[in-house]
């Protein structure tokens, strides 16, 4: 039995992460989850958002599917780690979010982020199949921000060439796994010309090896716009960390939202599960939050560890009900709750 930690998260998180669980139950996974908190009620209750088991937990299965966690806007809100080596004398370190601080605690130096249509979610856009590989650990994210004075503040961006050259090798591997032939890099390399530069310079040097792969470049901002005019006209997409937060949210809105984007962080040692969504504060608790982005997450750790079978069966049962439309939740146009459309989903995997 594969053990597998469980972050329910924040706001939607819960009700989410609840529905892909149970699927994954019903879908005859030889899987067993192991619920640990973090975020708010963590905090509550153990005065971090962030406390140890959730550290000790993932350490011994490897791999979590997690929910979202909130963030406050501005202010000076940090995550203290409290690890065996911070107690033992290290460093205690602090960063300005959990998904942060567990993507760079952990090692998780990729976020990859499968967006594409799928059949039944309506969409402004057919055709649109993209890949988004976004660079984990570094960049303006590693959250070292300070006020100069008290009209100034300032924020450090950091690219180097072991991040790039890592996250460039992952996407090149995982694409050629998957047989995809196109790679553009994002960057804003005419402007931020050390940072950006470097981050496009190390990725076409790694990726120019590759034959099977066909590289090219994009200025973010043209990008955006050409992902809007066009978006069946690109494959896989290699960004630095804020960009490829940005452009991944605006890619799901190509293919009918949040609700329907998956993605998964990985690193050498550990691999995390998260929907790219956040933690929906409006329509939480409402039971209108749509799981398929959190189903689709779930699917894809299941292809991760192997479980192929269940993963298929899963897939296959949420694109049934997508396609019924009788179950599905409000975003996507129906009038169903996330449970009901989480029975639906059950339904068919018993049927
Ligand atoms: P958000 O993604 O939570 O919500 C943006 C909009 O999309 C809202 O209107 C929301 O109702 C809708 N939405 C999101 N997920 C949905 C779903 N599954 N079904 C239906 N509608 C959905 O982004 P926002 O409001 O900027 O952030 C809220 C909080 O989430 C913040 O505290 C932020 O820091 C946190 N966050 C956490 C992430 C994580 O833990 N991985 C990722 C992104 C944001």
């Amino acid at each position: 039995m594969r053990r597998i930690t469980l972050i329910p998260g924040d706001g939607i998180g819960p009700e989410v992460t609840a529905a892909a669980r149970a699927i994954v139950e019903a879908s005859g996974a030889t899987v067993a989850f192991e619920e640990v908190v973090a975020g708010q009620r963590a905090e509550r209750e153990h005065g971090t958002p962030l406390p140890r088991p959730v550290f000790d937990s993932i350490e011994v299965t490897k791999i979590a599917l997690k929910g979202p966690t909130q963030t406050p806007f501005g202010g000076d809100y940090r995550v203290t780690i409290e690890r065996n080596d911070v107690q033992a004398g290290g460093v205690a370190r602090s960063y300005p979010s959990i998904s942060i601080a567990l993507r760079r605690e952990l090692g998780l130096f990729v976020n990859v982020r499968p967006i594409k249509n799928y059949p039944g979610i309506p969409s402004r856009y057919e055709k649109v199949d993209l890949l988004i590989f976004r660079e984990n650990s570094e960049d303006l994210y590693v959250g070292v921000e300070r006020m100069v004075d008290e009209g100034t503040a300032e924020a450090i961006k950091i690219i180097s060439e072991r991040g790039t050259e890592r996250v460039t090798r992952f996407a090149l591997d995982y694409m050629q796994r998957l047989g995809r032939r196109r790679l553009t890099i994002g960057h804003k390399a005419n402007v931020m010309k050390m940072t950006d530069g470097l981050f496009l310079k190390v990725a076409q040097s790694i990726a120019k090896g590759r034959s099977d792969i066909l590289v090219d470049q994009r200025v973010v901002d043209a990008l955006c716009m050409d992902l809007v005019m066009r978006p069946e006209d690109y494959d896989c997409l290699l960004l630095p960390n804020l960009y490829g937060d940005i452009v991944s949210d605006l890619a799901a809105g190509l293919v009918g939202g949040l609700g329907v984007a998956p993605g998964a962080n990985f690193g050498t040692d550990y691999a995390i599960f998260e929907a790219v969504h956040g933690s929906a504060p409006d329509i939480a608790g409402k039971d209108v939050a749509n799981p398929t982005a959190s189903i689709l997450s779930a699917v894809m750790m299941l292809r991760y560890i192997g479980e192929t079978a269940a993963a298929d069966r899963i897939a296959q049962a949420l694109a049934q009900v997508l396609m019924e439309k009788h179950a599905v939740t409000p975003d996507l146009g129906g009038n169903a709750g996330t449970r009901a459309m989480t029975d639906a989903i059950i339904q068919k995997l018993r049927a």
